[in-house]
């Protein structure tokens, strides 16, 4: 491996202006993560103390091993959705470490409308629980939610069996689930501690039952107290559905840490490790490489550079299919084959793209996707080079590969260029977007210059002429449109990432990525490497 030489410098205006462009981004990422994760109303938060209950962040830090890291997900869900109300979905999922093991934590925020779910904070959950069962983690439940919001149910009915089903899954795979209740589970919320092999309850706060007190009455007559109907006494004395009852959260929490020390440890993958060490090239330099428009191109060596230990790198066919690099290297010492882009995808980048992930599947390397593209070429010399043919193969290797896949919307990520190089729809184990991104069907002037052409066509068809004006408000349209749906923070509203991460942050967001990754074997594929 060579050490990757930067080109960057560091004094011109170009990287002036990008690097305060960025900083600012990454300024308003801290600013609206910190809203979404930790600012209540008094209101709100008068209300937890009122039944004695602590925060879900609180809860949080109580459960992990002190000083570790919390990868989480997708803390800006539902930032675009729901007038607001529902701030990380009501829901908090990461992964951490708790008594020196990784688990899934998935955690409802009972601090506004009493944790309910919305119809993003059931996919959130599957999400959650699909990254559990991909990467062969363990799961903590700490459940305290008003169950589906009822409002919203049409939407959230349609999601929500996914949830019981995946636990079932989970546990056919020899995968332990804890729940932590501190406070009801209503309903089909009931299954959820239910289907866990271990349960913990707080008494006078923690329930589970088909149905509360006041549906009870409604239904049959009985008058009947939440603790008699379903809460931690009951069901760890009387019907068995609990295991433990607890006094208070505190110990909850702390029993919660001893259940998940008595779980068996596992064994990690065997990948290709060497000792770690940080990049040779500064990351903080990322913020002057990034350019501030998603139609101006960089260097992607320049941003591998800044991920990847000691800035080394072995590319792959370095000569061949300039605009998509590939090659191998190592990220917090475990090795990975990386493929980024250098601008739209030709036939031979897909070409060599293909061959190389070939290569990382019969070695059981795990694949990076660095995105910063807008498709593959056009025009009739393209289609007579079969462009179509050679993105086929791109996308054909690429769904097959057995290895895991992991994905970084860098800056621009369009059309089937976003496909090829393992977009949300192509299930890498894990996906994070900087907030420069743009991903979308394909860029904003281009759908507008064909929706515009198509509507003019359709008029004039009708004898009708429209005037500038027309035509400017038809192209208005469509790009106000875009702009509101292939921005960034839109897209991680609607869970099509795992989360908007710093660009800095990439490397330890990866490198958490991969360790987790790294619980399921790695199977390496046999067959013969095509030369493509
Ligand atoms: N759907 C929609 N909204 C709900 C809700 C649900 N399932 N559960 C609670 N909310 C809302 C309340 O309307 C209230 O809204 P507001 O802040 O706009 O007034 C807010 O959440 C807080 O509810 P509240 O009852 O005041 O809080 P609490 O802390 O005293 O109790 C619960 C919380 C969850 C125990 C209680 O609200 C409850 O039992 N909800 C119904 C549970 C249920 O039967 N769910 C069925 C799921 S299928």
């Amino acid at each position: 491996m060579r050490r990757l030489e930067t080109h960057v410098d560091t004094a011109s205006a170009t990287y002036r202006a990008y690097r305060e462009h960025n900083l600012a981004l990454a300024d308003e990422l801290r600013t609206t993560l910190h809203a979404a994760k930790h600012e209540r109303t008094q209101k709100a938060l008068d209300r937890l103390a009122e039944q004695d209950k602590l925060t879900v962040r609180r809860r949080l830090e109580l459960l992990l091993d002190p000083g570790t890291p919390f990868l989480e997900f997708s803390a800006l869900a539902a930032n675009r959705h729901y007038d607001g109300e529902a701030p990380q979905a009501l829901l908090v999922t990461g992964i951490g470490v708790v008594s020196g093991r990784e688990v899934v934590v998935i955690a409802n925020d009972s601090s506004l409308k009493g944790g309910a779910w919305y119809p993003i904070t059931t996919r959130k959950i599957v999400r959650a629980l699909e990254i559990a069962l991909e990467n062969g983690l363990p799961v903590v439940h700490m459940l305290d939610s008003g169950g589906a919001n009822l409002h919203l149910q049409d939407e959230i009915y349609a999601t929500a069996g996914h949830i019981f089903k995946q636990q079932c899954q989970l546990s056919a795979a020899g995968i332990a689930q804890l729940a932590v209740v501190f406070g009801y589970c209503t309903a089909g919320a009931a299954y959820t501690p239910t289907l866990c092999d271990q349960t913990i309850m707080v008494r006078e706060r923690g329930a589970i039952f088909l149905a509360g007190p006041p549906l009870v009455k409604a239904a049959t007559g009985e008058i009947v107290s939440t603790e008699d109907l379903g809460g931690a006494d009951m069901h760890t004395s009387v019907s068995g559905v609990a295991d433990y009852a607890v006094d208070s959260e505190v110990d909850a929490l702390e029993l919660a840490r001893d259940v998940i020390a008595m779980w068996a440890r596992r064994g990690k993958a065997d990948v290709d490790r060497r000792a770690p060490e940080p990049p040779y090239h500064d990351p903080l330099e990322l913020y002057g490489i990034i350019p501030d428009d998603v139609k101006k191109q960089f260097e992607m060596r320049e941003v591998i550079a800044r991920i990847v230990d000691g800035s080394l790198f072995h590319e792959f066919k370095p000569d061949y299919g300039d605009t998509l690099v590939t090659g191998w290297a190592f990220l917090w010492g475990m090795k990975v084959g990386i493929l980024g882009n250098n601008g739209v995808i030709y036939s031979e980048a897909a070409n060599k793209a293909a061959t190389f992930m070939q290569l990382c599947d019969r070695d059981g390397i795990p694949l990076l996707f660095l995105h910063n593209v807008t498709g593959f070429m056009v025009g009739r010399e393209y289609e007579r080079r079969g462009i179509t043919k050679d993105g086929a193969k791109m996308l054909m290797v690429q769904a097959n590969v057995t290895v895991p896949k992991l994905s970084v919307l860098c800056h621009a990520s369009q059309g089937a260029g976003n496909y090829a190089m393992s977009g949300r729809t192509w299930d890498p184990r894990f996906l994070y977007a900087w907030p420069n991104s743009r991903s979308s069907i394909m860029g904003p002037e281009v759908a507008a210059d064909t929706l515009t052409h198509v509507r003019v066509s359709a008029l004039r068809r009708q004898g009708t002429d429209p005037t500038p004006e027309e035509i400017a408000s038809i192209r208005d349209d469509v790009i106000a449109h875009f702009e509101e749906t292939y921005h960034s923070y839109y897209l991680t509203s609607d869970l099509r990432d795992d989360g908007l991460i710093d660009p800095t942050d990439t490397r330890n967001t990866l490198g958490m990525s991969l360790s987790a990754v790294l619980n399921t074997p790695i199977v390496r594929t046999p067959g013969g490497v095509l030369r493509i």
